[in-house]
């Protein structure tokens, strides 16, 4: 046997053995749905971020930082929620133009308040609290 002919076997074991795996639903990476996915949402969450520079200093503007994912409305407004995304923990994204938290690893979507709006998640991102002093924004649970 030859190099290309041992790994033409090779790579077609590995493909005979995961598919009827995947189509079993019995391996975890092939799964659409998994609902204990994702980081756990920060707790005992109290923390201030300058809004006069970066991302935040400009409507639609979001970061991440501490597992807390903040943004800016297009009205001014800020938001601040888990992250981590509660299907596989992929970090989501602020969508200015929807108001509303993105996955971009399977697309799941979360509102304004982190309510699952789309799958695969099945679970809300956890919300936290915000209040603006000047240019200082509190996030806290
Ligand atoms: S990690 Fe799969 S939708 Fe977010």
């Amino acid at each position: 046997m030859n190099r290309k002919e041992f790994f033409a076997r090779v790579g077609f074991g590995a493909a005979a053995v995961l598919v009827p795996a995947c189509i079993a639903g019995v391996a975890t990476s092939c799964s659409n749905d998994n609902s204990s996915g994702g980081n756990p949402a920060p707790t005992g969450v109290d923390f201030s971020v300058d809004v006069s520079t970066g991302t935040l200093a400009t409507n639609g503007g979001f970061m991440v930082t501490q597992g807390i994912v903040i943004a800016r409305t297009l009205t001014g407004s800020f938001l601040a929620v888990s992250a981590s995304c509660t299907h596989e923990g992929t970090n989501v994204n602020y969508s200015a133009s929807g108001n509303k938290f993105v996955c971009p690893n399977h697309g799941a979507q979360f509102s304004s308040t982190g309510a699952v709006t789309a799958g695969p998640a099945t679970r809300n991102l956890t919300e936290y609290k915000t209040t603006l002093n000047g240019n200082s924004l509190r996030v806290f649970s």
